[in-house]
Order: structure tokens, then sequence, then C-alpha cells
């Protein structure tokens, strides 16, 4: 264990050391066996950043909004329940602890601490967020909601990939009476503990979100969305927000990392004004940057925030947030590239390469867009061999990407990128 944490990994340790076997198998579990709990991590490794030089990166700023709500750098907290197994404060310590260094967090339904004890404990401003479960029974849905709305949280985010619970590896059912858990959000007046199980809807269809769009005037986010078929029925059914999200590699085993999905998505919502946001694996500032660079507007962490909270509470939050914006502020410096776009990265596999074109972050992050060059296309046959394009010999033209773009739907889109860079130097 290290004895100050100097990356995020650094408080997995802490988190095992700390709790119960039951509770740790709880927090790191995925679900089967276990591919996509593993694949979310790695395969922000297996996308390249392309640095530039020579730029002055002296100004940085890494802030963004979300829904309108300012975050001081691109990184909330995802919901995850039962923080209380972590820490004794529970989620009261985490939303003191997203709050002292500028982030967001989405409380769970299925948090230990009432949703109003977690409002009370921050600044008024603090983007507060509570995430929904659909659940059979919709009375005590819309009692949640009607508290969240008096507590001035910000926004819906509901969970769209649990209609039932993923088969967990390292936990099956619960180890202990569930009347020793308090989960408050879920209780309806007059009750103190839930007596039996709370069924999930696995009957649910998109009826649901116009159900919830009638009861609320708060902006609903869908989490759990993977591919751009179910994006646009999330632009057609009103969703203000997409939080790209595999449950952290919970729910169905062997669906795809979020990272790479995300420009999927991107580019089934561009136009449609709803924000594209991604979890799953993040766990350093270049993560963070990549998944800006694919047009996230804002990346979650969920395992990370828990590590932290049993590191040390509300400070412990704060640190874990604390690294990964130091982390993503020297990504930006280093790679010389939040000032103009594009940024380019690339994804190499053992068979092909292939090139992202990226509009990098304007300098307040708000603005990316991505768009797939596609690399058989447009380099040269022997060139095509995972390696990073620029470093090769050959003619400026020979390295540099022709202008045929291929959209990540795969609509191609000549002379974009060319009428890009045009604009912005005639401006
Ligand atoms: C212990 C644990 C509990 C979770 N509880 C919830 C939950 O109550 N609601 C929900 O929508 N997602 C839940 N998730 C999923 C997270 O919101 C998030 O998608 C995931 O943790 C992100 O991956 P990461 O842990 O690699 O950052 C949970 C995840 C974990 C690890």
């Amino acid at each position: 264990m290290a004895s100050t944490p100097v990356c995020v990994e650094d408080f997995e340790p802490y988190l095992k050391a700390g709790v119960s076997d039951f509770v740790w198998g709880y927090y790191r579990s995925g679900a089967d066996g276990e591919q996509t709990l593993r694949d979310n991590p790695r395969a922000f490794q297996r996308y390249r950043l392309r640095p530039r030089c020579l730029r002055d990166v002296s100004q940085r700023d890494t802030s963004t909004s979300i829904l309108g709500h300012r975050l001081a750098f691109p990184v909330g907290v995802s919901p995850t329940a039962c923080h209380c197994f972590a820490h004794k404060d529970g989620e009261v310590a985490t939303a003191k602890g997203i709050s002292s260094v500028g982030s967001a967090m989405i409380l769970s339904m299925w948090s230990n601490r009432t949703l109003e004890d977690v409002a009370a404990s921050v600044p008024p401003d603090t983007p507060l967020l509570l995430q929904l479960t659909i659940l059979r029974d919709r009375f005590r849905v819309e009692a949640t909601i009607r508290r969240a709305e008096r507590a001035g949280f910000r926004a819906l985010v509901v969970t769209v990939d649990e209609p039932m619970l993923g088969k967990r590896a390292h936990y099956q059912d619960w180890e202990f009476d569930v009347r020793d858990i308090a989960f408050p959000q879920i209780l309806l007046p007059g009750e103190r503990y839930i007596v039996d199980q709370i069924p999930f809807s696995d009957s649910r269809t998109w009826n649901e979100i116009l159900w919830l769009k009638q009861l609320t005037s708060l902006p609903i986010v869908l989490k759990g969305i993977l591919t751009a078929e179910d994006a646009v029925e999330a632009v057609r059914h009103g969703a203000a927000g997409i939080l790209v999200s595999n449950h952290g590699g919970r729910q169905l085993d062997g669906v795809p990392a979020t990272i790479d999905v995300l420009a999927e998505i991107v580019n089934a919502v561009r136009g449609s004004g709803v924000e594209v946001y991604l979890d799953g694996g993040v766990r350093k500032g270049t993560d963070v940057l990549k998944a800006l660079a694919l047009g996230a507007r804002a990346v979650f962490i969920g395992r990370p925030a828990l590590w932290g909270l049993a590191y040390d509470g509300a400070k412990g939050v704060e640190k874990v947030l604390g690294i990964l914006k130091e982390e993503f502020s020297l990504a930006m410096a280093l790679s010389g590239h939040f000032l103009e776009p594009p940024l380019i990265v690339l994804k190499d596999e053992k068979t092909a390469l292939s090139r992202v074109h990226i509009q990098v972050p304007s300098l307040s992050l708000h603005a990316c867009a991505s768009v797939l060059l596609s690399a058989s296309e447009n380099i040269p046959k022997e060139k095509n061999q995972c390696r990073d394009a620029g470093t090769e010999g050959g003619s400026e033209a020979e390295r540099t990407p022709r202008p045929t773009l291929v959209l990540a739907g795969g609509r191609p889109h000549k002379d974009w990128f060319w009428k890009q860079s045009l604009a912005r130097r005639r401006s």
C-alpha cells in the first residue's frame, strides 16, 4: 500500500484493508466473467494522444458545465450505493468532498443517507443530481422525485441498464438482513425500513421516460446507454443528457468498454443539444482528456470515489478528485491541444489502426466534436501498421490524413476538416 497515494489507483488498497470481505466483494465486483469490468480501464490505453509542441499552455481553463451548472474540471462522481460501508458519514462525506473541489455528484437512490441530509451538507450551488431506479412501484419513485425537487437537486439520472440486477461475480446476496442497511430514499412516510426487496420494473419501456417527463420539470439524464440507436431514442424522448455507462461492468458482461462506444453516441446525438457524459474505468487525467476529445462533456468516477471515502472520508474524496484535476490540467498542457483543434487520438489494435480526428475542447471545454477518419482509405498501406502518424518519414502530404472523413455513423464527410481549418484561419 502506497504510504501517500500519488495516483488514483493507490487509494484502492485502503478500501480493501478497511472493509469486510463481503463489502470488498460488493464494491469491486463486476458481472459474470468480468470481461467488461476489466476492459473499461484497459480500453483507454488503446487510444494514443498526439501532442503538439511550442504552444503557450500557461493559461489553462479546466472548467466545464453540465446542464448549465459549472464544474471546476470535467469530472464528477457517479452514483454508487451504500457509502456507509466505506465511511461512517457515507454520502454526506462524499458530497462534502466533491463540493470542496468544485465537482458534481450523482447521489444513488440506494444511498444510506437521506437526500435532504446530503443537500444540506454542501453549499446550495453544488451540482447534485439524483439517480433513479425504475421500480415497479411508481408511487415510491414519484415520492422520491418530489423530495429531490424540494431539496434542490438539479436533475434526475435514470438508470436504464438495470431491468434487474446483473449476476455479480463476487457476491450473490446480501450477507445480512436488509433491515440493517438504511435505504432512506425509497422509504415512504412512516416506513422505517424495507421489509422485502423492492422489485425493479422489468417491464419498463421508453414510456417510463415519458411518464417521468410529465411528472417533473427537472432535466432527465439517461444512464446506461451504449448504442447509437438508443441514443437517438433518448433524444426523441426528451432526455437532456446521456451518461454512457455499462454500470462499471456490473450488468451485462461482454458489452463494450464505454470509451469505445462514446464517439458513436456523440455522433448520433450531434446537433440535438443533448449532453453526453461517460463513466467506467476513468482512472487518470489522460483518460479524462481522451473522453473529452472523443466528445464527452464530462466524465464520472464510481469506485475511485469509494476508495477515497475509505481512505479519509470527505478529504479522501477531495484528494482523489484533486489528483484527477491536476493530472487533467497537466495532460492539457503536455498535449498542447486545448487551444486549437484538431487533437488527434489514435486507437491502435493488433490488426488495424484507426485514426480519430477530434475537434478539441475549446478553452472552456465546451465544444467537442469527433469524426472518425477511415485509416484504410487515407494511410498508405505500408504505413497502416500500428504506429502513430507523423512519426515516420515521407512528405507532409503523406503523413497528413487526407480529407475524406467518415463520421462514426459511416457517412462520408468530404472536406469537413479543411473547411473547419479554413474558417478558423479566416476568423
Ligand atoms: C459498488 C457500486 C454500486 C453501484 N451502485 C449504483 C447505483 O446505485 N445506481 C447506478 O445507477 N449505478 C450504480 N453503480 C454503477 C456506477 O454508477 C458507475 O456506472 C460505475 O461504477 C462506473 O465505473 P467505475 O467504477 O469503473 O468508475 C454502482 C457501481 C458500484 C461499483
